[in-house]
């Protein structure tokens, strides 16, 4: 039955419109100005001492339990936390790039414009992915997460959900946005060092023409979806999210080891019931949420 909802695909028609060769068009020619990330960044001036993440944005921040750890310490969790979140990044843009790679090649007869975009969408993703790779590489933490510890569902409905169906591109807009809002977040305080601010921005910068494009798909394939078919597809689309939001919000307890705390355990148990953790959790998640219901996909 899920199968069956994953893959009800919407009946576009074979020729691209003329709004969606615009909206190519338009996305393609932001991406032309093009720079690789790893060149852009200024490698030298990481601090690997300093804070990476503003206080407010801890798993522990407003615990009681935390108000005894030392500035050393919550430094040390700020870095594994902002590895923790590349690690993130890492792992869903493997999984959107091995899709996308694999069915690209559909479009160019029929959305040559679409085509293009994707391609640049492609590009940016792979300069994405090899900025958090040098990051964690000098940071030197080895993978607190390893992708085969993402919740099994999310992996599940990345391998099966049908390329450019309202599910794909639902679930691209999810793990897409959440992660935005949280990165605005760093790229707004001057006190974290200049690189890890550039790694955000520049990620922020090229992920905005991302997640335009996926709610576009998004509204494109919803409008053509009877009210019954949505509705049949908004309970695995929220389980999605649930989870996506776990992983993305609440780092295992090798995060808390590689920051050297004791009782990791206690730690990654403490966060998952941090109120503030919660609320903020619920922020980031609200635009996306808002718009899968003025979609008709109530998450
Ligand atoms: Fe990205
Ligand atoms: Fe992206």
């Amino acid at each position: 039955m899920m199968i069956w909802i994953m893959h009800m695909k919407t009946d576009l028609p074979l020729t691209a419109d003329a709004e969606r060769v615009a909206r190519s068009t338009q996305l393609s020619a932001s991406s032309t100005r093009y720079r690789d990330p790893l060149a852009a960044i200024n490698w030298d001036g990481l601090d690997l001492d300093a804070a990476w993440l503003p206080e407010s944005l801890l798993s522990l921040h407003g615990l009681d339990a935390a108000a005894g750890l030392s500035a050393m310490q919550l430094r040390a969790l700020s870095r594994c936390e902002f590895v923790s979140f590349c690690e993130l990044g890492l792992w869903l843009e493997a999984l959107f790039m091995q899709k996308l790679s694999g069915h690209v090649l559909s479009h160019i007869a029929n959305d040559p414009a679409g085509y293009g975009y994707q391609l640049h969408e492609l590009r940016e993703e792979v300069g994405h992915s090899l900025m958090f790779l040098e990051l964690h590489r000098r940071a030197g933490l080895g993978f607190m997460t390893p992708p085969d510890r993402r919740p099994a569902l999310a992996r599940w409905f990345a391998r099966l959900a049908p390329h450019d169906s309202l599910a794909f591109w639902a679930a691209i807009l999810i793990g897409e946005d959440v992660p935005d809002r949280f990165a605005r977040a760093i790229t707004a305080d001057p006190a974290l060092p200049e690189p890890v601010r550039a790694i955000t921005r520049l990620h922020a910068r090229e992920e905005a023409r991302h997640i335009a494009y996926a709610r576009a798909m998004v509204h494109e394939r919803a409008a053509r979806l009877p009210a019954w078919r949505k509705r049949a597809l908004a309970p695995l689309l929220g389980e999605v999210m649930r989870q996506f939001l776990r992983s993305c919000f609440f780092p295992a307890a090798s995060t808390y080891r590689a920051a050297g705390l004791a009782d990791p355990g206690f730690w990654a148990r403490a966060a998952r019931a941090n109120p503030h953790r919660i609320a903020l959790m619920h922020r980031c998640a609200a635009p996306a949420r808002t718009f899968l219901h003025a979609q008709g996909i109530p998450v």
